[in-house]
């Protein structure tokens, strides 16, 4: 039997994940792995273990050839991106927890452990402490997953529960999020969504093989949901998530998007609350599975990062079958939703741009609509975002476009149009 490969670790950054893995190391000496040198940006700063394991020169690390392991929890996403490729340049596995890099560099991370044959795992990056990334490598490795819909925010999860079931402002629950070291340090990237979108652009890669960017993923936050969308949610027996939501359409290609959802009170992810995430996979023969953890903060972050320590005893890679070993899919915005949108005023609403409008509320100072439209008409602009519009997808958003001709002629016969 091969022997456990011997492990010293170089860690870039001592903050909520850096310092939780310390710890976390301390408590697990049965592994093996040291810490040889943790590289931090600022020395001045106070920190919980022996001075002579900190350094502020990358290069103490990245050159070290006693260390073969690179462990990179820090927030700079472009500093992260210099040091990624540089380690797996120099011979040296690598794992990360920064979704921002990884997400805006994935084509380039995916060429560089083809070249470098380098182990590069990211598990914490995606929802912390669930194992999702190899669950969707190693398990789901074959045609048949139908759809993934998951919260992947841990920070929104909690705004949003203590909002709506405890009643604090929004500015107060974030506060909060922030003291127990959920929030990103610019917690706008939680709150409008970035960070959500970031780790969905991976999980894509994991779950369909998809290699896209940020950018190209239509995506909003919880920024704009309002206390009457609340009401009508309750009203409708609903709960408000920001839902990630992945579903492969009838020709194969795939709808992606994050954004926030009426969830059901039945629905797996309605009994996700605070920091937690959930996950919702559909396959062909399992059908649906669920799972469900801690999807922030400092020591179930480090459990993911420990984990992919752990898995490089046995040189462990990410093969990404559904990229190289199947016709990976293809994203598509050509399809429609179901959405309901809250404003203030009708001038802001282009109703043209509806397929058709099942319900309209138009008496009460905040008003609501509830209707279907072509998901580029929302790629493609910013009316929803703006004016203190509120949008939040229906329950069952996606419709297929084999199904649109049948369901518009449905809904022309129940308005008593035709
Ligand atoms: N800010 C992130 C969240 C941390 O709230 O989910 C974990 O990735």
């Amino acid at each position: 039997m091969e022997a456990h490969k011997q492990l010293t670790i170089g860690l870039f950054g001592f903050g909520v994940v850096g310092e939780g893995l310390y710890k976390v190391l301390q408590q697990t000496p049965s592994l093996k792995a040291g810490i040889k040198k943790v590289c931090i940006k600022n020395p001045e700063k106070k920190r919980n273990a022996p001075a002579s394991l900190f350094t502020t020169n990358k290069n103490d690390l990245l050159n070290d050839p006693e260390i073969n392991v690179i462990v990179e929890v820090i927030d700079d996403s472009v500093a992260a991106f210099d040091i990624v490729q540089t380690a797996l340049k120099n011979g040296k596995s690598v794992v990360s927890a920064s979704k921002k890099m990884i997400a805006e560099n994935l084509q380039a991370i995916l060429t560089l452990q083809q070249e470098t044959g380098q182990s590069f795992l990211c598990e914490s990056a995606a929802c912390a402490s669930i194992p999702v990334i190899r669950n969707l490598e190693e398990y789901y490795d074959n045609d048949l997953l139908h759809s993934i819909k998951a919260i992947v925010n841990g920070s929104t999860n909690f705004i949003l529960t203590k909002m709506f079931e405890e009643k604090l402002s929004f500015s107060e629950a974030l506060l909060l999020a922030q003291q127990l070291g959920f929030a990103e340090s610019n917690p706008k990237l939680d709150v409008e969504g970035y960070d959500a979108v970031n780790k969905w652009t991976i999980l894509l890669n994991h779950a369909y093989g998809i290699v896209t960017h940020p950018d190209r993923i239509l995506f909003s936050g919880i920024q704009n949901i309002q206390g009457s969308d609340a009401a009508v949610a309750r009203e409708k027996s609903y709960d408000i998530k920001l839902i990630a939501q992945a579903k492969k359409l009838k020709n194969g290609k795939v709808a992606a998007f994050v954004l926030p959802q009426f969830v059901e009170l039945s629905d797996p992810l309605s009994f996700v609350k605070n920091e937690y995430n959930g996950v919702v996979i559909e396959s062909g023969f399992a059908d649906k599975q669920f799972f469900y953890g801690k999807g922030a903060g400092s020591f179930p972050t480090a459990s993911a990062v420990l984990s992919d320590i752990a898995a490089l005893r046995y040189n462990y890679k990410y093969e990404y079958k559904k990229l190289y070993h199947h016709k990976p899919h293809l994203l598509t915005n050509d399809y429609y939703l179901k959405v309901y949108l809250s404003f203030d005023d009708w001038k802001y609403i282009p109703r043209e741009e509806f397929e058709w409008i099942e319900e309209w509320h138009a008496q009460a100072e905040r008003k609501y609509l509830i209707g279907v439209l072509h998901c580029e008409k929302l790629v493609s602009a910013k009316w929803w975002k703006s004016n203190n519009t509120s949008l939040i997808l229906t329950p069952d958003p996606v419709i297929d476009n084999l199904d649109i001709i049948h369901l518009k002629k449905r809904s022309l016969e129940l308005a008593g149009v035709v």
